[in-house]
């Protein structure tokens, strides 16, 4: 089937009427800015199979080949409740994609604060970036790469943390469409919680290493080892050193 039908099919019973297939673009969040200045609406939706300047966290690569992964970034327009919680619309992303996979029997996990683990291993980002207009907040866009098929695992050398894919972890072949319909699905059950305990609740719930004692990179480059507690309200990772003294950390890195 052609993609666009094969999307259309899947997308259908979301009501997501608002959305657009690119065999090959720079950057999905690219097109979504663009689109979000225009007037795009609340859940627009951009996909790619293909993209030639992906980008992740710091400004970091992200490798999509085309035919394996998916990429793709919805355009959220958040209500002015949202708009005191936007960190937590990376794990409202992340934790979409881990219900959608539950399904598959996959037990993902978050690494605070934006990758998506399976079986300890990298197989998704989130990138969420703001659009404004003046000192207006005009969107977010949250922008998701998952590798679904093991073609698309980037070669190991260019990688700093392993990687795998949908494919390799359940051991059979994923629709990518399908998979994309499931997690926009649940992220569409999610987000009425978005602004309340529950979530909080839900993204420790799923969240990697925690009370565990892991290498932690500071904004400033040290790196300390530190036991993750969780992540609080405001969606800060709060850990402890030995001494027990908490700290709060609202960017930096687990380095394992
Ligand atoms: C990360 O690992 O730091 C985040 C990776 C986010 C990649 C996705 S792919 C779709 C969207 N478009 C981009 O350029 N980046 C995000």
């Amino acid at each position: 089937m052609e993609v666009e039908k094969e999307l259309a099919h899947f997308l259908a019973p979301l009501q997501m009427d608002a959305w657009q297939y690119h065999p090959v673009v720079g950057s999905t969040n690219d097109i979504a800015r663009e689109w979000a200045k225009a007037g795009a609406p609340d859940w627009g939706l951009v996909i790619a199979d293909r993209q030639t300047k992906g980008r992740g966290r710091n400004n970091r690569q992200w490798v999509t080949r085309g035919g394996a992964g998916l990429a793709f970034t919805l355009v959220m327009k958040p209500t002015q409740q949202e708009r005191m919680v936007l960190p937590r619309f990376t794990a409202l992303a992340a934790l979409g994609l881990i219900r959608a996979l539950s399904k598959y029997d996959a037990a993902a996990e978050i690494k605070w604060p934006n990758d998506v683990l399976l079986n300890g291993k990298k197989l998704a980002g989130v990138l969420v970036e703001a659009e404004w207009h003046e000192d207006e907040l005009e969107a977010l866009v949250v922008g998701m790469g998952v590798n679904v098929g093991r073609k698309a695992v980037p070669p190991p050398d260019g990688l700093r943390y392993p990687a795998t894919s949908v494919e390799e972890a359940i051991g059979i072949p994923v629709n990518r469409w399908e998979l994309l319909a499931s997690v926009i699905q649940e992220m569409q059950a999610l987000r009425p919680s978005l602004a309340t305990p529950d979530f909080i609740e839900a993204w420790n719930a799923k969240l990697a290493f925690r009370g565990e004692v892991v290498p932690i990179q500071f904004p400033n480059g040290d790196l300390k080892e530190m036991k993750i507690l969780g992540v609080i309200e405001d969606g800060r990772l709060e850990l402890c050193d030995e001494k027990g003294e908490r700290i709060a950390l609202s960017s930096g890195e687990i380095v394992v």
